[in-house]
Order: structure tokens, then C-alpha cells, then sequence
């Protein structure tokens, strides 16, 4: 939901700014902006701000750019994800005031600004666009007194909202200030330069060094100085810096032609470093030092209630069939947007796990807020540090899938499903619902999953061939029992996601319910039927579908010598537990949408209307 960056420093302040975009392009993409302050060749008091923008992708900016570039050294760009008024170039931002001497870029809803847009109108002020976001541009314009710092304070203590700006004045050519409220924000520094972004990768480039700017808090940065201040009080903040294991080239595409096809690749090694350090040296127990301090919480815990958005309320799922089985607690999933609004019954006993990739989503974050009100107490799986559903839990187990870049999320939910995974076998072996022979086996098999992915991402044959045959194809249905009843859900969320083609996800037992009567000899039925307790059943239900003459494609443990006879295609995984199955299974769905993309030209990092951080209800 739109990704900002600002700059000050010694650079060209363009090539920053974008650069930085590039790497959030995936937060909206449709249109995109940038402003600079440039001096020029004059003296020092002849700055003129300077504004380019347009509607469509970052590419049609910097192809403007590239005709006629921006100088300047300091400056804040955006792409932007539509919320209030369409995608037009007078809608893209950055927004300016009366003056036309404030910039400011803008990511959030403002949700009082039809009121403080009627007042400043009255008071004479010009708008130029339909959106939310100008009158906290015209607000500072307002109560601009020589002061950039004191006006954009008393700009925010006037507007309701979520919001993360970045805002230059050619009257202080010196200075950058960043503000947040519900949206993301980080600060970096470097030496004699300092940067704002809504996510981690836009800064690697230049520093690892981060301030996690928290809600309510505006930060000024100049040269060589960073001051974080609260907004409401005016007063100083102290805060560490923060630093971050990232690195540059996971954020690039390194030779893969999208982002979507190398995550998908990344997973044996996401896997891995999820694992890392979590289990003990004789793999007989598993160690989350990060839940130490809930101890106490996790012995009573009578009720787990699991919230999430999209592919994260998948990873959900299975967290609730693995937890049930080897905890024997009732465990409870919800969308987030579900939970917020249904007065959930939980007290001091319920435990909530908010799953997501981000961080920042905004309906888990408000979610949490709920459940907290309520007396429950909040764990976060999470891959983005210091990320705003991170700061509000008691205890974050965090996944380490790295910098997961297209919006269809593929190595953060393997990721989601190994931090469940060890969070399962910690509560059985803390309640002492597994024997310890058992627990040990289980260890032993989880550690073995990055392999057996590894020799998944090695054949794709099958899986080329559908997407060659079946890319054509009007609709998907996608059939799961138990565990992967998730996995058949998140195979038709990818397949809609990134090739727009219309799939139904279903658990198998339901298929006599409804789905049976689509089923033509065009229509492909993906069934995820690797060995489990129901195995059987699964197979059922293919041979009704062939009994039709549906075109079944199957995903199979190796060695399965019954549903290959009743399908059309199948897709082997190795042989693994069946609680673990679900980290398997999804790969070739993962890539039976990524290809079916690809064969229809479809963007596919980049889906139509789709933003990988939805940071507004
Ligand atoms: C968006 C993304 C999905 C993601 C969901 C939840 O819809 O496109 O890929 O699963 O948000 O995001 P989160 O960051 O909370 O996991």
C-alpha cells in the first residue's frame, strides 16, 4: 500500500530515490513520483522545487527521467497503491501546498480529510486532486511560520488516520523530516546522509544502520544529524539504532526473470535458516529462547486463537491441525478481518499467534489490538524486524525467510509453516503430550524437509507440462483433506493471484457439495494427495473426478502406486511425515501457478490490484 523514500546527502538525490522505489515497487504500482530540491548552478537561495510524476509502473518515471533528470541532493519519492481517487497523474504524489515550496509523500488513509479539506478550501487553499493525502500538505503550508519541523507537527495533530510521510521545503533545503502513525517508517544514516523508507530494502544499498521510527513519533534528519521527536509532546526521543542482517543481493533477482521464481527457490535455504539454532545439539528437543518469557503463560494456555490475512491465514490452518494433534489444545483460525469485528471470546487464558509476513497488515495489527484489550496474551510470527506487529506482541518468533519481494508469497509461508511446526513440538514437549522417542523423530524429520525441497525444485517436468496444456483453462479446483486442505486453499489463492484465472480451493470431503458439478473433461482438479490417515478418502475422490472426466493432476509421496493410476499427471514429493506434508506439497503449486502465469504474459510479481502489504483496512 505505497512505499516511500526520502533522501538527504552528498548524491544525486534521483538515483537514490529510485533506486529505492525499485525495491518497494511491490507495495503499489500504479503510479509513482518523485521531488527534489535543486540548487542548481545559482547561489545558494534560487532552490526550486522540483516534481515529476505519473500514472502507471516506476518504469514510466524513470523513463521520464531519463530524458530530463532532477538535480538536487535532497529529495522523497512514492509509488503509489490507489485508495482515494483513481490512478491519474494529478492523484500520483508527491503533493505540494499553496506555496509550491512543501513536498510531502503520503502512505495511509487520512480519515478525516473531507472535513479538513472543506476548512482549508474556505480558507482560500487550491486543491489539485481527489486524494486523501494533500490536505496534510496544505495543513503544513498553513501553519508554516519559518519552522518545517513546528508546521508539520501541527499538521499531524489535526488529522485521524494511519499515516507515514516524507516531507522537503525549499525554505529549509537542509532538512528531511519523516512522520508515522500506523504505517511503516524507518530512518537510516550513513555517513553525512540520511534516509527514509517504508521498508528494509530500499536502504540496503547504502546503509544496514536503521532507527524503527514508532507511531506517533516524527523524525528530522539533516546531513549529519538525526532527532526523533513525539509528536503530540514536541519532546525528544531517544532510541538505539538498529541493525540489519540483510544484504543487497537478496533483494535482487540474481538471473531468475522474477522475483516470484527465485523466492520459490529460496525456500530450502529459508527453511534452513528458520531452523537454525532453534534445535538442540542432540535433536531431541527444540529451543525458542524467544518465548522464555512466557513461560508461565504457556503452561495454562487453554485456548489458542490464530489470526492472519491471505496466504499467512493459510499457514493458519495448518497451525491449527498441527497444534491440535501434538498438543491437544483447541486452536481456533481466523482472517483478521473476521476477528476484529466479531467480539472474539478469549480472555487471560487464550493465547493469540498473529502470523505475517510484513509486519504491518493492517486489519492483524488491529486484530491484535482486540485480543489484547480482551486480556489475551500475543505471540507474532513474523519475517520483518522490528515491524509494527512485532513491537505489539509479548514474544516474536520470527521466520527468516529473508526479503520476500513479490506479492504472491511463496518462501515466507514454507517459512510461517516451520515456525508453527516448532511451535508445536515446544508446546508438546513443554505439556509433555509427545513421548520423548517421538519428539525425536519428529525433530530429526523436520530437518530433512529443506532436502526433500531441494529435490522438488530439481524436477519440474510435470509441472511445465500442465502449465503448457492447462494455461488456457477457464477455472482450477483444488482438492485437500486435512493438513493439506490449506495447501489445496493457498494453490487456488496463487493460481487467482498472479494468473487472474478464477480457482476454487475445497476440502476434499466437500466436493459432493458443490464443486462436483463443475467438473467437465476441461476442467483441471489439482488433488493434494500425499500419504496421510487420508490418504484413501483422497483417493475417492479422485476417482469421482475421473468417473467424470475431470482432468486430474496430482501431487503424490514417492512410491505412491494408486493415485498415479487414476490421474493425468502427478508431481512426487518425497516421502514425509504428514504434519509435515504441507511444506512440501504447496512447492509444486507454487510453481504450477508461477508457470501458468508466465505462459498467459501475466505480470507476475506485480498482479493487477493486488499490493503485498496491505496497510489499510
Ligand atoms: C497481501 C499479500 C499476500 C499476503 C497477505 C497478508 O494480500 O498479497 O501475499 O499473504 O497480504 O500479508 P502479511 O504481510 O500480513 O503476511
Amino acid at each position: 500500500m505505497c512505499g516511500i523514500v526520502g533522501y538527504i546527502g552528498e548524491r544525486n538525490a534521483q538515483e537514490v530515490l529510485i533506486k529505492g522505489l525499485r525495491r518497494l515497487e511491490y507495495r503499489g504500482y500504479d503510479s509513482a513520483g518523485i521531488a527534489t530540491l535543486d540548487a542548481g548552478k545559482k547561489p545558494k537561495g534560487n532552490i526550486s522545487l522540483q516534481v515529476k510524476k505519473c500514472k502507471g509502473k516506476l518504469s514510466t518515471l524513470r523513463s521520464m527521467l531519463e530524458k530530463r533528470p532532477l538535480r538536487g541532493k535532497i529529495g522523497i519519492s512514492h509509488v503509489r497503491w490507489a485508495t482515494h481517487g483513481i490512478p491519474n497523474t494529478s492523484n500520483a504524489h508527491p503533493h505540494w501546498d499553496c506555496s509550491g515550496k512543501i513536498a510531502l509523500v503520503h502512505n495511509g488513509i487520512i480519515e478525516n480529510y473531507e472535513q479538513l479539506k472543506e476548512e482549508l478550501i474556505r480558507q482560500g487553499h487550491l486543491f489539485r486532486s481527489q486524494t486523501d493525502t494533500e490536505v496534510i500538505v496544505h495543513l503544513i503550508g498553513r501553519y508554516y511560520k519559518g519552522r518545517l519541523e513546528e508546521a508539520v507537527r501541527k499538521a499531524l495533530k489535526q488529522v485521524r488516520g494511519a499515516y507515514a510521510i516524507a516531507v522537503i521545503s525549499k525554505d529549509e533545503p537542509d532538512t528531511l523530516i519523516g512522520a508515522r502513525s500506523g504505517s511503516p517508517l524507518i530512518a537510516g544514516t550513513a555517513q553525512g546522509e540520511g534516509f527514509l523508507a517504508s521498508d528494509i530494502p530500499a536502504l540496503l544499498d547504502y546503509t544496514n544502520e536503521v532507527f524503527l521510527i514508532d507511531d506517533g513519533q516524527m523524525v528530522v534528519l539533516t546531513r549529519n544529524s538525526v532527532k526523533i521527536i513525539d509528536v503530540q509532546s514536541g519532546e525528544k526521543v531517544r532510541k538505539e539504532k538498529v541493525k540489519i542482517q540483510w544484504d543487497v543481493a537478496q533483494a535482487e533477482k540474481e538471473g531468475y526473470p522474477h522475483f516470484m521464481l527465485k523466492e520459490i527457490h529460496e525456500q530450502p535455504k529459508a527453511i534452513r535458516d528458520t531452523l537454525m539454532g532453534r534445535i538442540s545439539r542432540r535433536r531431541d528437543a527444540v529451543i525458542l529462547q524467544e518465548l522464555a518469557p512466557l513461560r508461565k503463560t504457556l503452561s495454562c494456555v487453554n485456548k489458542i486463537v490464530i489470526i492472519s490475512c491471505g496466504t499467512a491465514w493459510h499457514a493458519g490452518l495448518v497451525g491449527k491441525y498441527t497444534i491440535e494433534r501434538l498438543c491437544r489444545i483447541p486452536v481456533e483460525v481466523d482472517t483478521s478481518s473476521e476477528f476484529r469485528y466479531r467480539d472474539p471470546i478469549i480472555d487471560k487464558r487464550t493465547l493469540v499467534v498473529a502470523i505475517s509476513q510484513s509486519g504491518e497488515t493492517a486489519d492483524t495489527l488491529a486484530g491484535m489490538r482486540e485480543a489484547k484489550d480482551k486480556g489475551a496474551k500475543i505471540i507474532s510470527i513474523c519475517n520483518v524486524l522490528g515491524s509494527s506487529v512485532t513491537r505489539e506482541s509479548q514474544a516474536v518468533l520470527y521466520t527468516h525467510a529473508g526479503p520476500e519481494i513479490a506479492v504472491a508469497s511463496t518462501k515466507a509461508y514454507t517459512c510461517q509453516l516451520i515456525v508453527l511446526y516448532l511451535f508445536a513440538l515446544y508446546l508438546a514437549q513443554a505439556r509433555k503430550t509427545l513421548s520423548g522417542a517421538r519428539l525425536k523423530q519428529l525433530i530429526r524429520e523436520l530437518e530433512r524437509l529443506p532436502h526433500s525441497a531441494e529435490k522438488i525444485l530439481k524436477d519440474k517436468k510435470v509441472v511445465l507440462e500442465c502449465a503448457r496444456r492447462y494455461y488456457k483453462s477457464f477455472g482450477f479446483l483444488y482438492l485437500g483433506r486435512a493438513l493439506n486442505f490449506p495447501t489445496a486453499l493457498e494453490g487456488a489463492l496463487k493460481i487467482k493471484e498472479i494468473s487472474y484465472i478464477h480457482a476454487e480451493g475445497y476440502a476434499g470431503g466437500e466436493m459432493k457439495h458443490g464443486p462436483i458439478a463443475l467438473i467437465n473433461p476441461h476442467l483441471p482438479v489439482v488433488c493434494v494427495a500425499p500419504s496421510s490417515h487420508v490418504h484413501d478418502k483422497m483417493l475417492s475422490n479422485i476417482q469421482e473426478i475421473k468417473a467424470r472426466k475431470g482432468i486430474v493432476i496430482s501431487v503424490a509421496s514417492a512410491g505412491d502406486e494408486l493415485v498415479p493410476h487414476h490421474s493425468n499427471h502427478v508431481v512426487y514429493i518425497p516421502k514425509v511425515e504428514e504434519i509435515f506434508s504441507p511444506a512440501l506439497t504447496v512447492i509444486p503449486l507454487q510453481l504450477l501457478a508461477y508457470y501458468i502465469a508466465v505462459k498467459r504474459d501475466c505480470d507476475v510479481d506485480q498482479p493487477k490490484n493486488l499490493a503485498k502489504s496491505v496497510t489499510v483496512e
